[in-house]
């Protein structure tokens, strides 16, 4: 079965909204030969959702939108936090749920993280799910056993066609924005093993289709290298996702 790669720029807490605005027109010039072999997607600021959607709607730009979190809840006293509703108005595509970051610093667990995988779908977005494991728990538990039940827990009671369409980023925590990165080889055995979770809880066809992605200090000097392994569906970028060129050169390498 043939899987579009997928190439999502993950731009974090760094861009304001007249930022992104220009990254996003600038990305759009690099990449425009590459469009229809390489889904790319960019996943601005909060604030930076409305300035993106506009521009990507008015220049009729090929690139996804998605969010960098969701409230689980369709709406509440639920101070700081976004709702799905609100994300579709600005027409979101995806929404990164789970990120090592919220899991650290926002108290995600497998927990809330399936229940915003729950809402995303509800209100007719998908989920970049992510995974991943500490440098401890790579040398204790160890990481196929961990990542296995972030899957399990994470991506819990969709339909085998929910399933089919969410996406996965296994992201281990000591390789996002170290500069250090596990091997292909070992990083598609990671993402091999998420796919045959998938198969296991919603059947071979949906673990064909569903995509997972490798993200962790992906440059355009080692993408090509994780791109050309079977299991690897694309990247869930960070920092080379801030500067036009390095991410274009990635979703170059995606083809
Ligand atoms: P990085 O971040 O590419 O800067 O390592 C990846 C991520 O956190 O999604």
């Amino acid at each position: 079965m043939d899987r579009r790669m997928l190439v999502a720029g993950n731009w974090k807490m760094y861009t304001t909204s007249g930022e992104g605005a220009v990254l996003i027109q600038d990305i759009a010039q690099l990449v425009e030969e590459q469009w229809d072999d390489v889904e790319v997607a960019v996943c601005p600021p909060f604030t930076g959702l409305k300035a993106a959607s506009t521009v990507i709607e008015l220049d009729r730009l090929r690139i996804s939108l998605g969010a960098q979190d969701v409230h689980w809840e369709a709406e509440g006293a639920f101070t700081g936090a976004i709702a799905p509703r609100m994300l579709t108005e600005l027409r979101c595509d995806y929404v990164i749920v789970g990120h090592s970051e919220r899991r650290e610093f926002f108290g995600d667990t497998n927990e809330t993280v399936n229940k915003k995988v729950r809402a995303t779908f509800d209100a007719g977005m998908v989920p970049i799910m992510c995974c991943g494991e500490s440098l401890d728990v790579r040398e204790g538990l160890g990481t196929e056993a961990f990542v296995r039940t972030q899957v399990t827990e994470g991506a819990g009671g969709l339909t085998a066609e929910e399933a089919a369409r969410l996406v996965i980023a296994y992201e281990p925590i000591w390789a996002i924005g170290t500069g250090r990165t596990p091997t292909p080889e070992a990083a598609n055995d990671v993402c091999r093993a998420i796919r045959a979770t998938i198969g296991a809880m919603y059947g071979p066809p949906a673990a064909m289709a569903v995509r997972v992605l490798y993200g962790g200090s992906v440059k355009p000097e080692n993408a090509s290298m994780f791109f050309s392994e079977p299991d690897i569906d694309g990247a869930l970028v960070g920092g080379a996702a801030l500067k036009a060129g390095s991410f274009a050169d990635i979703v170059k390498a995606a083809r």
